[in-house]
Parts: structure tokens; sequence; C-alpha cells
């Protein structure tokens, strides 16, 4: 009787022991597919076994992200994508304890390749599907264990920079977040890419404005900021002047933008940066939290990361940038999100969301 008890007693312990090392390290395959990019992560719990993207070259050719070749690309990219991921972790696919995919919010038809495949793999496998928050997860990469990773305590103003999206965000942890200020219209980064296009640069031009913007001078020519009430922000007004400006010199001088290219670029990101720091820094002040991170493609341009840390620096705030492969659409990000939910047992649905909001 008493060894029945004992070897009970050892049961109990030994399996307490399993899922306690099965929820804090699991093994977690991502999938990230809401735009263009084709990616896939493996993680052991905050850890990133791989990471890897396929991107679309595809779209350069029309200035912008034509969403039907978008989803024909995610078809073909995403098993060797996976693929590639698996094999750099070194893991069987057998060994996978979750799926994290995007949910949303993204384009329809991009979206349903990810989610497809996650559902499939994950009912093949028998194991849970968790649905991830694309916005959410650019924040969540601050949680990666990572030695380049600087980690922000709760509570903190996350601000989400992309294509799709500008966001303030209030943090409470990891899964509770509220938007408290957003874009009216355009997007950041979508202002740098439609901009760019005016000025003849491939898609996406952001990339390409932080770097001609080095050699320019930002204070040769002035562009509006526009006065948006409370947190929110727009970038529609700049866009506008923008283009009308560009318009009435060339009609002047046909090699206005030839001549004045690295100008252009640094004048028009320095107007861009300040219109959200300007944000920043009320939302800052009214919330007594000093703690800011960034994240989404944007948060890789060079100048918004040097503005934002003289800012810091001068107000004393922790500012917090996340490693360049972190910034842009990457699965990692999926993956540490699906981690926090996996270990709250959150289990995804098998929706998809194209209009997502950030609000839990
Ligand atoms: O987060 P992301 O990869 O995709 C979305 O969720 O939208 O962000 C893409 C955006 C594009 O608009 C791209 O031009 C911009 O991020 N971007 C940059 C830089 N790198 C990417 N914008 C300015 N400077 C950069 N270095
Ligand atoms: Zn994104």
């Amino acid at each position: 009787m008493i060894r029945y008890f004992f070897l009970m007693v050892l049961l109990y312990f030994c399996n307490v022991f399993d899922l306690k090392m099965l929820y804090s390290s699991p093994y977690i395959l991502a999938i990230e597919s809401s735009c263009d990019d084709t990616a896939a992560a493996v993680l052991k719990g905050r850890r990133i076994l791989s990471n890897c993207i396929a991107n679309q070259n595809v779209h350069k050719a029309y200035g912008g992200v034509v969403p039907e070749l978008a989803s024909r690309a995610h078809q073909s990219n995403i098993v060797p994508v996976v693929e590639q991921a698996l094999k750099k972790a070194k893991i069987n696919k057998k060994d996978l304890n979750a799926i994290g995919y995007t949910q949303g919010p993204g384009l329809m038809g991009s979206l349903l390749v990810g989610n497809a495949f996650a559902k499939s793999l994950s009912l093949g496998l028998d194991i849970p599907l968790l649905d991830v928050h694309h916005m959410q997860a650019h924040l969540l990469v601050h949680f990666i264990d990572d030695s380049r990773v600087s980690t922000p305590e709760f509570p903190f103003i996350g601000v989400t920079l992309s294509g799709g999206h500008t966001q303030l965000v209030w943090v409470e942890s990891h899964l509770k977040m509220s938007v408290i200020g957003s874009t009216l219209a355009d997007a950041i980064g979508e202002a740098f890419d439609k901009c760019g296009k005016v000025m003849g640069l491939a898609y996406p031009s952001g990339p390409e404005i932080d770097r001609l913007a080095q050699t320019g001078n930002p204070n040769r020519f002035d562009f509006p900021i526009p006065k948006v009430s409370g947190y929110d922000v727009s970038y529609s007004g700049v866009k506008t002047a923008f283009l009308n400006f560009i318009n009435k010199n060339t009609n002047k001088d046909a090699d206005f933008i030839e001549k004045n290219r690295n100008d252009l670029c640094a004048s028009l990101q320095k107007t861009l940066i300040q219109i959200i720091l300007l944000k920043i820094e009320q939302t800052v002040t009214d919330r007594k939290t000093f703690r800011v991170a960034i994240g989404g493609g944007v948060s890789a341009n060079s100048e918004m990361r040097r503005q934002l840390q003289k800012l810091a620096q001068e107000k004393g705030w922790s500012v917090h940038l996340p490693p360049l492969d972190y910034t842009t659409d990457n699965a990692a990000m999926i993956g540490i999100t699906a981690y926090f939910k996996y270990q709250k047992k959150l289990f995804g649905s098998l929706k998809t969301v194209p209009k997502a909001r950030l609000a839990f």
C-alpha cells in the first residue's frame, strides 16, 4: 500500500514537472503571411531557433502590393519556407507542440494561405493552433529571449509604425494592450512609400528614403505638421502637400527631383518622424510612464531611432528599439506572441480576421 502511495506521489511530480517544462519551453512553429512576405520561424520557449523569410519581388514593378499576386506567391513559398525553418531549427515537425499564425489584420487572400496551412498542419499533427494579432506581435518582439533585445517593464507605451498602421498603444501585460491613438488615414509607412513613388523610387521606398536622406539636408524644405487633437495622427496632409510641392516644382524644372532627391528625402523624413514624435511626447507626459517601445517596419528607420534615442536621453525616458531583423514583417514576432498565448492556453479558433482590432 505504502509503495503505491510513493509511486503515485512520484508520478504526480513527474507529471507536474513535465507539464511545467512543456508550458515554459514548447516548440512552436510560427507562420506570417499578412501582406507580401511569407515567413516561418521555430521557437523553443522565448528563444528563436530559426527565422526565415521569402520576400516577394513581384510587386516592385507595380509600385505597391498587388493582393492577388501576393496570395499566389504565398502559395508557392509557404511549403519551402516552413521546411527551411524546420531544417534550420533542426526540428522534426512531429516534435512541435503548437502552431502560431497571423490571423489578421492584413490582406484577405494573403492571410488565407497562412491560415489554411497552419490549420491543416495543426489538425494533421493534432497540436493546438494559436491565433496571433499582427500588430500585437510587432510590439512583443521586445520579449524575445535574445541578447540584442532590451525588454521594457510594464506598463509601457508601445508605438506601432508599419505600412498599414500607426498606433500608440498602452501595454499593461504581454496580452493586455489597448490602442489610445492611431492614424486617421494613411499609416507612416504608407506615407513613406507613396511619397517615394512620387519621386520615382521603387516600392517599398521607406528603406530607400532612409538611405538617400543620410546625405541630404533635412532643413532644406518645409512640409506641414498637422494639428490633430488627442493622441491621433494624420499623414494624409503631408502626403498631399509633398505631391503638390513636387508637381509645382517639376512644372518649372523637369529635373527638380533629380537635382534635389536627397534633400527632399531628408526633409520629408524629418517631417514624418516629427509628427509621431510629438504625439509620443504628449502621451508619455500625460500617462507619466517613461518607457517607450517601438515596432513595425518603420522602426527600422535610422533617423527615427536616432531622434527617439535623443529625445529619451533629454527627457530621461527608457526607449526600446527592436533589432533590425525583428522590425519588418517576420515570423519570430508571431512565434513570441503565440508563446504567451500558449502559456495561458488561449488556443485558437479557425477564423481569418482581415480587419482584426488591437483591443483585448
Ligand atoms: O511592418 P511592415 O514590414 O509591414 C506592415 O505590417 O505593413 O512595414 C512595412 C513598411 C513599409 O511601408 C516600408 O516602406 C517601411 O515599413 N520601412 C521603412 C524602413 N524599412 C521599412 N520605412 C522607413 N525607413 C526604413 N528603414
Ligand atoms: Zn507588419
